[in-house]
Parts: C-alpha cells; sequence; structure tokens
C-alpha cells in the first residue's frame, strides 16, 4: 500500500522519487511490447519516456514496477488539481450515480460549471459573457471560436502565429504555427495568415526588447492594415496569451495589448487560446490577467474538466450572435465531467492553487535561472507560476536548437524518478508543469535531479 501525505492540497505519494527496478521494469516492458502490437503506430508519448503507469496522485506518479516519480508533466495541463484528488474523484462518483449524459439541456452540474466559469472570466467578461460548453477536446473549442468568428463577422480569415498550438482537427492544424504537424495534410484551411509572434529569445526582426518597439506587433498591423499582404479577408485573431507547446514562449509586456488594440481597430475578433495557460497554471486563473486583457472569446479546455474530457468557448455577449443549430454534437458538456471540472475548479479555489503556482513558480524560475548560468546549453529561462521551459542550444552565441541534449537529459531524469516534458518548435525546450498541488519540496527535488543529470549529459558532450 503506498503512503500519501494526506493534505487535501498536497496529496503525494511520500515514496516519490523512488526507482526500484529501472525503468523500464519488466512489468513496463511487456505492456510496452504488448501496445506495440495493439496500438496504432501513431501513439507518440512512449517513444519519449517508456512509462507504464499504474496510478498517480497529486504531482506523482507509481508505475506498474513500483516505481514513483515526480510528475512535471501536470497531464499537459489537464491536472491542475493533480492526479486522482479526492474531492474531484468523489464528485464523479456522485454525478455518476444521478446520470452521465443529458445533451445540452439544462442539468444542475452543467448550470453549476458554467456559473462557476463566468464568475471566473477575465477583465471585462464578467458579467458580460456566456458559456458554449462544445465538446471534449480542446480542439473542439477552436473549431467552435473560429466558427463563431466566421458567422459574427462574415469574413473566413483567421490570423495566428509562428509557434502557435491550437490542436490537430481542421481548424486546429490550420492554424498550429508547426510545419511539421501541417505537411503531411496539405492542403489546409485556407485564409489562414500564420504571422511572427513575440519571442524574443530569437526574434523575427533581429532586435531586442523594449527597444524593438514591438515591431512584430506593428508587422501584425501592417499585415491587417495594409494593400500589399496576402491577408485578405481576416476575421479574427487566435492567440495563445503564452506559448505552450511552442516552448514555454513569454510575450513581453505590451505585446498582447498592441494585439487587442490592432483587433478593436481593424474589426477583428480577438479568440484567446487559454486551452493550456487557465486555471491557475501561470499563477494568474487565466494568463490573460497578467495583461489585463479582455479577449472577446476565450477557449478553455484541459484542467476545466478536472481530468475528464471538457471544452468551451466563452463568449462576450455581442458575439453570441450565431443561431440554434449552427454547431451542433453529442458529446457537449458531459455531465460527469462538469462535475469533476466544477469540483476542481473549488479545489484551486479553496486552496488557493493559483497564488501557490505564482509563489512555487517564482521560487523554481529562480533556481532554474542559477542552473542555467552554469550550463552550456540552456540558452533560455522562461516562464510564468508553476509554467517552466528551459531551452536547449548547442551553444548559447549560436542558439542552435539542440533537441537531443534535452532527450538525453530528460531520458536520465526519468530513470531517476523525475518525468520531465518537452516542448518548443524543434522540440528543444524542457518544459516543467506540474499539478500545482505539488509540494515546495517535491518541485525542489524535481529540480535538484534535474540539475544533477543536466550535469551529466554536459559532461559527456
Ligand atoms: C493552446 C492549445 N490549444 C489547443 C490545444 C488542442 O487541445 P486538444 O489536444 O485537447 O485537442 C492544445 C493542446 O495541447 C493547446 O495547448
Amino acid at each position: 500500500m503506498s503512503e500519501k501525505i494526506n493534505k487535501s492540497q498536497e496529496n503525494n505519494y511520500m515514496e516519490a522519487p523512488r526507482i526500484e527496478t529501472p525503468p523500464p521494469g519488466p512489468q513496463a516492458r511487456a505492456m510496452l511490447a504488448t501496445q506495440k502490437e495493439t496500438d496504432s503506430n501513431v501513439i507518440s508519448y512512449p517513444h519519449m519516456i517508456p512509462l507504464v503507469p499504474d496510478e498517480g496522485l497529486g504531482a506523482t506518479v507509481k508505475d506498474v514496477d513500483g516505481n514513483y516519480y515526480i510528475d512535471l508533466s501536470g497531464g499537459v495541463g489537464v491536472l491542475n488539481v493533480g492526479h486522482s484528488h479526492p474531492e474531484v474523484v468523489e464528485a464523479i462518483k456522485l454525478q455518476c450515480e444521478k446520470a452521465c449524459h443529458m445533451l445540452d439541456f439544462p442539468s444542475q452540474a452543467r448550470m453549476k460549471l458554467t456559473e462557476k466559469l463566468l464568475a471566473l472570466v477575465p477583465g471585462g467578461m464578467k458579467g458580460d459573457s456566456r458559456v458554449f460548453l462544445c465538446g471534449p477536446t480542446g480542439s473542439d473549442a477552436v473549431e467552435a471560436g473560429v466558427k463563431l468568428s466566421k458567422i459574427h463577422s462574415g469574413k473566413p480569415g483567421v490570423i495566428s502565429f509562428e509557434g502557435g498550438w491550437h490542436g490537430v482537427t481542421g481548424t486546429g492544424l490550420s492554424a498550429t504555427g508547426k510545419k511539421g504537424v501541417r505537411s503531411k495534410c496539405m492542403p489546409v484551411m485556407p485564409e489562414v495568415y500564420i504571422e511572427p509572434y513575440a519571442y524574443c529569445y530569437r526574434c523575427r526582426f533581429g532586435l531586442s526588447y523594449p527597444s524593438c518597439d514591438l515591431q512584430c506587433a506593428k508587422f501584425l498591423e501592417h499585415i491587417v492594415r495594409d494593400p500589399d499582404t496576402p491577408a485578405t479577408s481576416p476575421g479574427c485573431v487566435l492567440i495563445e496569451p503564452i506559448q505552450g507547446e511552442g516552448g514555454i514562449v513569454v510575450p513581453p509586456d505590451g505585446y498582447l495589448a498592441e494585439v487587442r488594440r490592432i483587433c478593436d481597430e481593424y474589426g477583428l475578433i480577438f479568440i484567446m487560446d487559454e486551452i493550456q495557460t487557465g486555471f491557475g497554471r501561470t499563477g494568474a486563473m487565466f494568463a490573460s490577467e497578467h495583461w489585463d486583457i479582455t479577449p472577446d472569446l476565450l477557449l478553455v479546455s484541459k484542467t476545466m474538466g478536472g481530468g475528464l474530457p471538457l471544452a468551451a468557448v466563452i463568449i462576450r455577449n455581442q458575439f453570441d450572435t450565431w443561431s440554434p443549430g449552427d454547431h451542433v454534437g453529442t458529446f457537449r458538456g458531459n455531465l460527469l465531467s462538469c462535475a469533476s471540472g466544477l469540483a476542481s475548479i473549488e479545489v484551486i479555489q479553496k486552496n488557493g492553487l493559483v497564488e501557490r503556482s505564482k509563489n512555487l513558480g517564482a521560487l523554481a524560475l529562480d533556481a532554474l535561472k542559477d542552473i542555467a548560468k552554469d550550463s552550456k546549453v540552456i540558452g533560455e529561462v522562461r516562464g510564468k507560476g508553476l509554467f517552466m521551459g528551459l531551452e536547449f542550444v548547442k551553444d548559447k552565441a549560436s542558439k542552435e536548437p539542440a533537441p537531443e541534449i534535452l532527450q538525453k537529459v530528460v531520458t536520465r531524469c526519468f530513470q531517476r524518478g523525475c518525468i520531465l516534458w518537452k516542448s518548443g518548435r524543434w522540440n528543444n525546450v524542457g518544459r516543467m508543469m506540474p499539478a500545482l498541488v505539488i509540494t515546495e519540496q517535491l518541485l525542489m527535488t524535481a529540480i535538484e535531479i534535474f540539475a544533477r543529470e543536466l550535469k551529466a549529459v554536459e559532461k559527456e558532450l
């Protein structure tokens, strides 16, 4: 029987990190071999780390061979309250006994969640918005948000950003600024204009902030305004407040405000994709709050379902102009997901997890910056709250991306009981986004493991 740290906000396995059998152990190897036979070739995560999980608790995971890990992946944004939070589990059990699926009739679980969401939304959305529970996954929110933009504006065009990630369904794939995922499916949706994001470490214009005077925002204005650009019919801007899959790219102050101004001035709908950054991840309930931005449409998913699949578009009233039936589907607002999502948001609020994300994130970021000073291969450390990235390069002068060095560190960390995740345009950004219930001790232990394994890898270079 595993031992648990039994405080409701810090529910983790006490054993983590503990490696009994070097992973993948015998059980894990057998299951990985079976999976190779049974699952499609398309699955990807076991190629990064051969993890075969048995259970999860908070920010920790136990594998089938009895190894315990500190999990810095946080379910890639799904598990802000951690694996199997007892209050979330209880809410799912209770709802399961009542009903699981009621389409979009106004059942209690659904209504309580939508009321909660409307009380949380950023800035001027409060008191002026409605919720559309639009499906199980983040990509569904992207599809729905862009469709609403097209219906409302009568314009098909979408402006999105280099390095941005909006999923892999039709619209999301088209708007995702990574060639690799689009290239096998061309042609994608037309009238998508992918523009430079404010990625200061690799500024598209070769400039530095703040003397750049936000050239990237100026370029966006040029694309929208001038007659000599490809953007013939833009109706919306689709943007992440901090790019997640793109490598935890935090834009400089003033950038998103400029994007908001451009949307206002040229009549574009501002769609903020907070699918990964929402619900306390960045040390604010929504990352938009860091820069006081009010989106027109807010896309949410991942943690919103508390571990179960759920997605929504939150719409400022003036844009809710589509008609009943314009966007229908079966799995919208699943009641288990609603109950689980509501419980998860209540756990975040009751336990001050937004503040905790901010404070622990600041501590961790300082520690990681110290580590980077002594490293030849970490070009930049960045992040907000418990949403942190370390960009791996061959050397700091050339900034040539070094995904293979990062992969070595990821593998070694895994073997020592720490699950480190990856992101970035070249898969070269180490990503740390643990459940917000992680303890300071577990977080610092994970960072120590990372520092040790990084040193070991650097020695071999
Ligand atoms: C910002 C953002 N938007 C959209 C998506 C797509 O969500 P899903 O994979 O649940 O379809 C993701 C997934 O990582 C994301 O990070």
